[in-house]
Parts: structure tokens; C-alpha cells; sequence
């Protein structure tokens, strides 16, 4: 077994708050961890570090667990450029867009898919992501469907089953068929590549009945219940979300204050998405309210063609701390901590003996400079399962 010594670190946030300073981000100073066969063995102090076989200095820096994203569409083909171009010019967005993803992604080849998903993960683990959900949806047949989370299988564990994203254009005039194929025959052959079951609840895509069914049939199948909620209106989604025990209701940009007592009662995680408002120009959620009612927040890019084409958790993050008013502090312990609880993971997000040794070095002094040194590519390091990524 062989030891790896992180010395020097200036800052390190662990996420766990029962070291350091005690903080939800369990923040300690002068620190150094220990890993060894993909997991932390040992953190403290500089000065009481074990010896290791391999000694690396990281010069004082900061050191964070590795960014949990846990809502990203990776597997397409294609852009929208020109559909954001013309929103940047007062355009609005629809869920209409996505079935021009889905044109695109049918004609592609498994090798194209899986190239074009590989390189947003390279891009995300260059900004310091160690963990991200992928989710199917610009197939919307029982084959690509399926060829597309066989993709998402070969890039992470966290693969989401969203055949109810949009209803597809050969189904317009019968929308209950649709609904019924992605609850049998295409759930069928998408179960065995994924965990997680989604559906997108909201104007334009699926209403709280169509959701009821395609959610009932995933977890009779064994998949893990998650949606898509009041992202375009203040719909039934994240009620439904609670209702159904979902981990986690994304989106969340509408919100009455039924759907905020009902996600305070609850363990589902609301996962905020400021990428997509950045992106279609549209009013951010109210992070501050959930917050502060006792709702656990989690942030994620919803890196896709359409509503959110940045894979860079950082920059939500700096997103959310200026637009959003979370404090620099909730923002990161969001990215992280809250990423891997809508996930239902407590070995990610979190720097801990026994957990993964998934973490990003930081080149400032503090992890506040994610956010006050916004598009700035601070994260100079990736570590994922003990090895330099
Ligand atoms: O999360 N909301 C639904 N799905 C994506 C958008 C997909 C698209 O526009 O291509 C989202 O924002
Ligand atoms: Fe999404």
C-alpha cells in the first residue's frame, strides 16, 4: 500500500464539522492529509503528519473536496449557439429546444456520444469536479435512450434514466403512448445502466400525473426517484418531489411557499442551477429563502446544449454568491457537501478518513477566492480516487 503525504496546505476545508473550526465547512489552517488506495487515511495538522512514501508540497494553498455536480446532460450531439444567440436577443427559452438536441444525438454515433460526453468531464475535472450524475434524455426512443446511458456508464456510477425529458415529435398527438413506453419497454432497457430515474415536471414537458407514472415505474424497477421541478413556472414539481421521496428536486426557480414548507419537512435537497438562469437571462432562485427555512441546498451546472452550456462548477458557484446571496461559505458547502447528499453519497464531498480521496487544490489562500476572483481558473489541481487527475 502506498502512502501519499499532502503537506502544506494553507487552507484546508473539509466539510466535516467536527474538525477545525467547528463551522459547517470544518475549516483548518497549516494542514496536511494523507491518502492511500483511494481513500483519506489521515487529515490534521502539518505538524503531527505521518510519514508517507510519497511527499507532496502543496506551497500553502487551499484544498477542497472535489466538486460534487450532481445534475449535468452530458450525453448529445450538437449545439445551440445560434438558439442562445437569439435569446441574448430577447428571445425566451422554451422546453421546445430540446428537440433539436434530440435530432442531432439520434444521428450521432455511440463513439461521437461518448467522445463529446468525455470531453465535458475532462473539462469538468480540470475545473475541479471529481463527481458528476449524467443523465439520458436527447434520445427519447427505447434505442437511444439506452445506447445513451450506456455512454454515461462508461464515465461515472451517478447515471440518470430521463426518457421523460421532452415528449418527442412522433408522439405529439399521443402523448400518453409516449408516457407509457418510457414506463415499460425503454425503462427496461435503461434500468441496467441506470441508477437514478428523473423526470422533467414543468410547463412544456410533463405534468404531475405523467411524472407520477414514469417515477413509479423506475423505482418498481429499483431506480432512485429525482426531478426536474418549477424550473419555467411554479408547478407541482417539487411538491411531488417530497411527496415521492426524492433525494433531490432541481431547479427550483418558482416557488410558492407550499413547495418551501414542504422541502423544509423533508430530506429532499433542493439543487440550485444558476447556470441555466445565466443562461436563458431568467430570474435566479431564491436561495436565501430556502436557506434560511432549513432546506439543504445543493448547486450543480446542468451542463447541457440548451439551458446551460458550462461544465464549470466553479463559476455557478461565484454565480450564486453574487446573484444568489449565498455566502461564499453555503456556496461551496453546496458544491461539495449538498452535491453529494442529492446524490445520497456520504463518501464524496466531504474530506474525512475513509472517505474518497477526491479533492481540488485551490491557488489562492482561501476557498473565498472561488467566488471573489469569479472565471478565474484557480483550481491548479485535481485529485480523484489518490491519484493527480
Ligand atoms: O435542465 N429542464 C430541462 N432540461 C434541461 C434543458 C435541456 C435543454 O434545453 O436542452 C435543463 O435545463
Ligand atoms: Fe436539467
Amino acid at each position: 500500500m502506498t502512502t501519499t503525504l499532502l503537506d502544506n496546505i494553507g487552507q484546508l476545508v473539509t466539510c466535516d464539522p467536527s474538525v477545525g473550526d467547528g463551522s459547517p465547512l470544518g475549516l483548518l489552517g497549516d494542514a496536511a492529509i494523507v491518502v492511500a488506495e483511494g481513500r483519506v487515511v489521515w487529515l490534521g495538522p502539518v505538524r503531527s503528519a505521518p510519514a508517507a512514501d510519497v511527499h507532496v508540497d502543496l506551497g500553502g494553498r487551499t484544498v477542497v473536496p472535489g466538486f460534487v455536480d450532481s445534475h449535468a446532460h452530458l450525453v448529445f450531439a450538437g449545439d445551440r449557439a445560434g438558439e442562445f444567440a437569439a435569446r441574448m436577443s430577447g428571445a425566451a427559452y422554451t422546453a421546445g429546444g430540446i428537440a433539436s438536441t434530440v435530432r442531432d444525438t439520434r444521428a450521432a454515433s455511440d463513439d461521437e456520444l461518448e467522445a463529446g460526453a468525455a470531453r465535458l468531464v475532462r473539462e469538468m475535472l480540470a475545473s475541479g469536479t471529481t463527481t458528476v450524475e449524467i443523465k439520458s434524455g436527447y434520445g427519447l426512443t427505447v434505442l437511444d435512450e439506452a445506447r445513451s446511458l450506456a455512454v454515461a456508464s462508461r464515465l461515472t456510477p451517478e447515471t440518470t434514466y430521463l426518457g421523460a425529458h421532452v415528449v418527442p415529435a412522433e408522439y405529439a398527438t399521443d402523448r400518453d403512448a409516449y408516457v407509457r413506453l418510457v414506463a415499460s419497454d425503454m425503462l427496461d432497457a435503461c434500468a441496467p445502466y441506470a441508477r437514478w430515474v428523473d423526470v422533467f415536471c414543468d410547463r412544456g414537458a410533463f405534468d404531475a400525473d405523467e411524472a407520477r407514472t414514469v417515477i413509479a415505474a423506475g423505482t418498481a424497477r429499483g431506480l432512485l426517484p429525482r426531478l426536474h421541478g418549477n424550473q419555467l413556472e411554479a408547478g407541482p414539481g417539487v411538491r411531488l418531489a417530497v411527496e415521492l421521496g426524492a433525494a433531490s428536486v432541481d431547479h427550483c426557480t418558482h416557488l410558492v411557499d407550499a413547495d418551501v414548507d414542504a422541502l423544509a419537512g423533508s430530506s429532499t435537497v433542493a439543487t440550485l442551477l444558476p447556470g441555466a438562469e445565466f443562461s436563458t437571462r431568467a430570474a435566479y432562485p431564491d436561495a436565501r429563502r430556502l436557506i434560511d427555512a432549513g432546506v439543504t441546498v445543493a448547486i450543480a451546472t446542468d451542463c447541457n446544449p440548451g439551458s446551460s452550456y458550462t461544465s464549470n462548477l466553479p463559476f455557478c458557484l461565484a454565480v450564486a454568491v453574487r446573484d444568489m446571496r449565498m455566502t461564499p461559505a453555503e456556496a461551496l458547502w453546496a458544491a461539495t457537501a449538498g452535491g453529494a447528499a442529492a446524490l445520497l453519497r456520504d463518501d464524496i464531498g466531504v474530506l474525512r478518513p475513509g472517505a474518497r480521496a477526491d479533492l481540488a487544490v485551490i491557488d489562492a489562500p482561501s476557498y473565498v477566492h472561488l467566488a471573489y476572483r469569479p472565471g478565474v481558473p484557480l483550481v491548479c489541481a485535481t485529485w480523484k480516487d489518490g491519484v493527480r487527475a
